[in-house]
C-alpha cells in the first residue's frame, strides 16, 4: 500500500455525510462493513484513509479488519482515482481483436500505466479480464458505459465525452 499516495486527498471529507452512509443507512453495523465501503468508494471513487480512520472509530472495528476486506476485494480501492475510471478488457476475445493496442494507445496518451491516474484526476486506466460481451471486442467501459469494436484512432472522440 502506498501511504504516500493515500495521504493525498483530492476531496475533502465530509463528515456529517459520512455518518448519514454509516450510521443513517448502514446502522453502525460491522455487519454492514463491505456495502459501507462500496458507499464511501462511491462517493470518493476511492478509500480515503481518513474516511476507513472514522469508519472504524465508529463501527468500532480495528483499523486492520478494515484493510483486510479494502485490499481483498479488487474492486475498492485504496489509492485516489480518477473522475472516469476506464476499464480495457484484455480476455482472449478482446485480445486477440486488438485490445492490447487499445490499451497501449491509452497508457501513450495519458502517459501512464495500466491502473495509473492521470495527473489531473481525470481518468484511471484499469485492464480487466472479459466484460461478458466478447463478440463486440475490443470492449473498453467507462465508468458505465459500454463501447464496443473500438479502434484506436475513435479514442480522441470518445474520451471527449468525458469531463
Ligand atoms: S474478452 Fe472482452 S468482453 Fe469478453
Amino acid at each position: 500500500m502506498n501511504e504516500a499516495a493515500m495521504m493525498e486527498t483530492p476531496d475533502a471529507i465530509d463528515y456529517m455525510e459520512l455518518d448519514t452512509i454509516i450510521e443513517t443507512e448502514y446502522g453502525l453495523s460491522r455487519e454492514n462493513l463491505i456495502m459501507i465501503l462500496q458507499a464511501i468508494q462511491k462517493r470518493y471513487n476511492y478509500l480515503p484513509k481518513p474516511a476507513l480512520t472514522y469508519l472504524a472509530t465508529k463501527i468500532s472495528l480495528p483499523m486492520s479488519q478494515i484493510y483486510g476486506v479494502a485490499t481483498f476485494y479488487s474492486t475498492f480501492s485504496l489509492e485516489p482515482r480518477g473522475r472516469n475510471i476506464i476499464s480495457v478488457c484484455l480476455g482472449t476475445a478482446c485480445h486477440v481483436r486488438g485490445g492490447a493496442k487499445i490499451h497501449e494507445k491509452l497508457e501513450n496518451m495519458f502517459q501512464i500505466t495500466d491502473g495509473q491516474t492521470t495527473a489531473d484526476h481525470r481518468f484511471t486506466l484499469e485492464s480487466v479480464r472479459c466484460i461478458g460481451c466478447c463478440s463486440l471486442g475490443p470492449v473498453i467501459k467507462i465508468n458505465e458505459d459500454m463501447h464496443s469494436r473500438i479502434q484506436t484512432d475513435a479514442l480522441e472522440k470518445i474520451l471527449a465525452q468525458y469531463e
